[in-house]
């Protein structure tokens, strides 16, 4: 009975608060509501205002699409001061001309602070069918006061302008929210810089992180693949004082938007109502050569991760191609033309509307700083002319819509010159001490013994039991191993410099990795990685040898490992066949097996955070070792999950959880696992990933073919005669259960181990993490969901079902 009765209260509550209504309008004397859940609707009911809950604490007022059933936020009025309960109002103060938000004491919280001169007459608040809350004199409809569109959240949507002041610099842009439940401002922000040539740039804390660049005529020079967009137009001005950019649909109804993630870069969405769902339509721009001056100055980013100077520029001692001789011009000074570049940085470049390619060119030969040309617009044929001075910055080859660029090769650029043979023995010692001294601060002391006399010396860790004796190589020795750094010896190039082979007088072949000085391994990473490594011990493992230091040369001594890294196996279609099932299902054991020692078999737990098919390498038997320490942590015992603000790693391989929030954990390198798995059984990369039939990168693929029960259409097609088809449905399953979304639903290695072995049935797997569109759409947008949920909605719903 008493049950019942309070069940009817709840009912009467219900009702009574669903009773919300919707004004088209709010005027001085009708102010909007939170407590009786009022909205306002835009004319054409496309999007909604009003209050809106992140968690039951924080309340805000904000716009979003009223027809969309999950709910997405495009704007966000109090970011930085929520509201604590349901009793705020929105309001229009008519003596100030402003709009207000004041809370349950009648507090301003809020307001759109922009004291118009003009008399507000009479204003009244309108949402409009862009998107943009627009406060307006009541008579009309041009006069505005104040807009939305003027003070951008995260979200871009079409017809809004990003725009910046050429005088000033001063710009309005897309600034990224802090995490996904918390619209206050985050660290990054997308908007125009203004020097040089005007560039579209993402920076964080106003250091650049990625750079559309220039708009070239068609486009941005970095984001060619925006153009292609048939529903989309882009649209860029720039005059003596403004440049702006701005997007338009030509099909009014298609809903789209654009937005910058909190972990910094721009996702576009379009809204799809054949599933339900927002479709990422376009692949996420981050891969290694987006990341601005990746490669330091002078140097062409292509494919991914490698890098190289530019024509007359020999790498220097420390691996970067900064020029070693002076500009200087002279009698046979020409100009090379690439094709299918992204434009380098243009803030210091200079740049002219009239003239043309060969008077560019002439001129550019005339000034000795002048290092490179191209047009200015490449529309109709090209037209204008852009010069750089100097060091040439952030440029890259693209795979397709790229434009030409010409760089000047220096006649007078002789050899450069070789900086090892100026080695100092002074130089070593304080090297070496340097990084013993830092090494004694973490453990380490010295024992003083030497290899090869004069060659190497040894320390010892004697914070843990067992004893490392880990070689310090004097520079020379290695520097002679690998025939002086030549680019014969270099094996490849790696986020933190270049790896070559060596071969030590011994006749011992070693891999020399070398950390670049504009690389971000600094220090801390390199004796974070020496210590883990040193004293790591496992057949799946790669095996380090030594170190060597000399001022700011870090050096790290591998085992040679003759047959290279997997990707260069899997993803090439020649090198492919040789790996049959049986050496996959090896690779895969082996890989598991690494992991599985690392995580909970060595005295350490460690979590890699860097799997990927290229830090595996396979020994001469195909063995594979797993490699690259350098962004590993140690956990202690009891510690399960951790978080960095300083999300470093691989797109396509990183779990939602990490590159959103930054947490790691065991099951982040699970979730890697898992997508190295998936590609060595279908030999294609995660990102990258290209299906003529729908836009899912590979697990999204995967995933499709495991619920329409066909998932052994994933594999490879050089394999499938030969596999037990048996052994290949375990290892897909197991792949998509370590890619779930949820880090608490991936199996840990150990349990991977067994799945393996098929002594086990295997659980279903659950939708995995960033399946949606190329890249984290959904973990994007499913949290974005889950908290734009109503908290009245859920509070009514679970008390009325009586448990
Ligand atoms: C509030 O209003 C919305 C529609 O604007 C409605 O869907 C919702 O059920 C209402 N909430 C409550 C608790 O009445
Ligand atoms: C207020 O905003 C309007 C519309 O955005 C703008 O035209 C006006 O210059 C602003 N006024 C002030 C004082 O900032
Ligand atoms: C879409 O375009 C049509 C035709 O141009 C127009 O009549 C309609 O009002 C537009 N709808 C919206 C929501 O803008
Ligand atoms: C950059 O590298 C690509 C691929 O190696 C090459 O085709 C292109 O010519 C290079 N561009 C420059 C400017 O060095
Ligand atoms: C090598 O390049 C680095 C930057 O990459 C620079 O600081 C250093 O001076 C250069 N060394 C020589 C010998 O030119
Ligand atoms: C562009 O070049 C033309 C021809 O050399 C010159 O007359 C003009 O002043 C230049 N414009 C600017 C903005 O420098
Ligand atoms: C070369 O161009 C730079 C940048 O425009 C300028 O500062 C410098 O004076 C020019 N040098 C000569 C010799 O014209």
């Amino acid at each position: 009975m008493e049950n019942l009765r309070k069940l009817s209260v709840y009912f009467l509550l219900l009702c009574f608060t669903s009773m919300s209504s919707t004004l088209e309008i709010i005027t001085p004397s009708q102010p909007l509501r939170d407590g009786r859940n009022e909205t306002l609707i835009s004319e054409g009911r496309i999007f909604e205002a009003g209050f809106f809950a992140v968690d039951s604490k924080r309340r805000y007022v904000g716009i979003w699409y009223r027809n969309i059933p999950e709910k997405t936020v495009v704007w966000v009025a109090n970011r930085e001061k929520p509201l604590h309960d349901a009793s705020g109002v929105l309001q229009i103060d008519s003596d100030k001309g402003i709009l207000r938000i004041l809370d349950s004491k009648g507090i301003e919280t809020w307001s759109s602070n922009n004291a118009s001169k003009q008399l507000a007459d009479n204003p009244v608040l309108q949402l409009l069918d862009s998107g943009n809350l627009v406060l307006r004199h009541a008579k009309n409809m041009r006069s505005i006061l104040w807009q939305s569109f003027d003070y951008p959240g995260d979200t871009f949507l079409p017809g809004m302008k990003i725009r910046s002041s050429i005088k000033t610099g001063q710009y309005i842009g897309i600034t990224s929210w802090k995490s996904l439940q918390d619209p206050s401002p985050g660290k990054y922000s997308m908007h125009i810089d203004t020097k040089g040539l005007p560039q579209l740039v993402i920076t964080e804390e106003n250091r650049v992180v990625y750079r559309p660049g220039p708009w070239n005529g068609l486009g941005f020079t970095g984001t060619p693949e925006l153009r292609n967009i048939k529903f989309m137009k882009l649209l860029y001005g720039l005059s003596e004082d403004e440049v702006f950019y701005e997007y338009s649909i030509l099909d009014n109804s298609t809903l789209m938007r654009s937005r910058l993630v909190p972990a910094g870069f721009p996702l576009r969405f379009v809204w799809s109502a054949q599933t339900n769902r927002w479709d990422n339509i376009l692949p996420s721009p981050f891969d290694q050569c987006e990341t601005y001056d990746f490669c330091g100055p002078n140097a062409n980013c292509s494919s991914g991760r490698s890098c190289e100077c530019l024509t007359g520029i020999k790498p220097n001692s420390s691996g970067g191609c900064l020029r070693t001789t002076p500009l200087e011009c002279r009698e046979g000074d020409r100009f090379e033309k690439h094709q299918g570049m992204k434009l380098p940085d243009t803030s210091s470049s200079r740049y002219n509307k009239t003239i043309s390619l060969g008077e560019c060119e002439e001129l550019c030969l005339r000034n000795c700083s002048c290092t490179a040309y191209s047009n200015l617009d490449i529309s109709n044929g090209g037209s204008g002319c852009l010069h750089w001075f100097d060091n040439i910055v952030d440029l890259r080859q693209l795979a397709e819509g790229g434009q030409d660029f010409y760089v000047r090769v220096y006649a007078a650029s002789g050899p450069a010159k070789n900086g090892m043979d100026k080695r100092k023995l002074a130089g070593i010692a304080i090297g070496c001490a340097l990084l013993i001294t830092s090494m004694v601060i973490i453990g380490f002391t010295i024992k003083k013994k030497l290899m090869h006399p004069g060659k190497a010396i040894y320390w010892k860790d004697k914070s843990s039991q067992e004893d490392v004796d880990l070689p310090i190589f004097e520079f020379s020795t290695i520097s002679n191993a690998t025939n002086q750094f030549s680019e014969v010896n270099k094996l490849g190039q790696g986020g933190f410099g270049s790896v070559y082979k060596g071969i030590l007088v011994d006749g011992q072949e070693i891999a020399v990795k070398r950390l670049s000085k504009t690389s971000r391994q600094g220090m801390d990473e390199f004796k974070n990685e020496v210590l883990l490594i040193a004293k790591l011990q496992h057949r799946n493992l790669v095996k380090l040898l030594g170190c060597s230091i000399q001022n700011e040369e870090k050096l790290l001594i591998y085992e040679f490992m003759a047959n290279g890294s997997l990707d260069y196996f899997i993803f090439n279609s020649t090198k492919t066949k040789l790996l049959d099932w049986t050496k996959r299902l090896h690779i895969i054991d082996g890989i598991a097996r690494g992991l599985l020692y690392l995580h909970q078999d060595s005295r350490l737990r460690i979590i890699h955070r860097d799997l990927k098919t290229s830090n595996i390498l396979l020994d001469i038997d195909m063995n594979p070792k797993i490699s690259d320490f350098g962004l590993a942590r140690i956990f202690g015992g009891d510690q399960d999950e951790a978080n960095t603000n300083r999300v470093m790693g691989t797109y396509g391989y990183m779990p939602p959880e990490y590159a959103v929030h930054g947490y790691f954990s065991d099951k982040s390198d699970v979730f890697s696992f898992g997508v190295m798995v998936l590609e060595i059984i279908s030999g294609r990369k995660n990102r990258g990933f290209v299906d003529p039939h729908h836009r899912l990168n590979l697990l999204g693929h995967a995933w499709k073919l495991w619920v329409e029960k066909r998932p052994m259409d994933l594999t490879d097609e050089q394999l499938q005669d030969s596999v037990p088809s048996s052994e290949l449905l375990r290892c897909i399953q197991v792949g998509l259960l370590c890619v779930q979304q949820r880090p608490e639903d991936r199996p840990n290695m150990s349990t991977v181990v067994i799945m393996l072995k098929g002594e086990k049935s295997l659980p279903n797997p659950g939708e995995p993490g960033f399946y949606i569109g190329r890249d984290n759409q959904t973990l994007a947008d499913s949290i974005v969901r889950s908290s734009g949920e109503c908290s009245i909605n859920e509070a009514s719903n679970s008390t009325i079902l009586p448990r």
